[in-house]
């Protein structure tokens, strides 16, 4: 059976425990990373620790270090040779519930793998729905917090919908999808938002702004309003699961007459490739 790690030892998932005192299980007081490990290559590891140092560091907690070679151990001890890692870093066990943290608890460490839930060339083929809400999430949506209550509530309302994925909007302005990114094509010219406090800096919206630009298309990181959304010509969601999943309705507003845009096609293809080859 495949091992999780968890505070210095490797062991079953099922034999792996965190005490009831731990803030991350009391107060969702921790940050994670998911990151793809295609053909038991990590994917763009340095991205993910370099954001996992940036959310450990917004909640004023020390970077852990030796997390490559713990990750590096977990690949060969996994049967799988396509998977995530879900690494978890919480702020560790402390006596009394207590809001107020103690300087001294040593943190929590989990790395665990998880099945790959890719879609199949078909389904990103045919597109996928979307719906709009308000963004009701905290201010800090740039930490990868693993407080997830507003998105999970925000990708249920999806799902209970028959819909990929929930679009959000704080202020007029699209943020970003409750578990992914958001890229809009108008007139040729593809926009996402702006970093901000208001969404998570995506390892694969970083990595497609990249090769976008490599492939000489124009790429604008912008305020983006409903309206904008409502009226693109192509809509995606990026994510480490699926770096690109069109959006072929958004709510009752049809995207491209309900096909899948040639850019949106022709950026999956392109980001495919460099998994493909990295
Ligand atoms: N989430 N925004 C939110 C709110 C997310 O939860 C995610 C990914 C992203 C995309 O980030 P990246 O490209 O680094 O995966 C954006 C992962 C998949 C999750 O929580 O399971």
């Amino acid at each position: 059976m495949d091992q999780v790690y968890l505070n210095g030892s490797f062991l079953p998932r099922s034999e792996a425990q965190i005490p009831i005192m731990d803030r991350g299980f009391l107060f969702g007081d921790g940050v994670y990373e998911l990151i793809p490990v295609f053909n038991k290559k990590v994917f763009l590891l340095e991205e993910h620790l370099k954001r996992l140092k940036n959310s450990l560091n917004l909640i004023q907690m020390n970077d852990v270090k030796g997390l490559d070679k713990i990750i590096s151990t977990l690949i060969k001890k996994n049967t799988k040779n396509t998977f995530f890692i879900y690494l978890h870093i919480s702020r560790g066990v402390q006596s009394s519930r207590n809001h107020i943290y103690s300087e001294h608890i040593e943190p929590t460490v989990l790395l665990m793998c998880e099945d790959y839930p890719a879609f199949s060339e078909d389904l990103i083929k045919k597109g996928f729905q979307a719906t709009m809400q308000d963004d009701f999430r905290w201010m800090k949506s740039n930490i990868k917090s693993i407080s997830l209550l507003g998105n999970v509530l925000l990708k249920n309302y999806a799902s209970s919908n028959g819909c990929y994925e929930t679009l959000l909007i704080r202020n007029k302005k699209l943020t970003e999808g409750s578990t992914s990114n958001v890229f809009i094509v108008k007139d040729e010219i593809i926009y996402t938002p702006k970093l901000s406090n208001e969404l998570l800096p995506g390892v694969t919206r970083g990595l497609l702004i990249k090769l976008l630009n490599e492939n000489h298309l124009k790429v604008i990181e912008s305020d983006i309003y409903e309206s904008d959304v409502v009226n693109a010509d192509e809509v995606w969601c990026s994510s480490s699961t699926n770096a690109v999943v069109p959006i072929i309705k958004v709510d009752d507003n049809i995207v491209n007459n309900g096909r899948v845009g040639n850019i949106t096609m022709k950026v999956h293809k392109i980001a495919q490739d460099f998994i493909i080859n990295f």
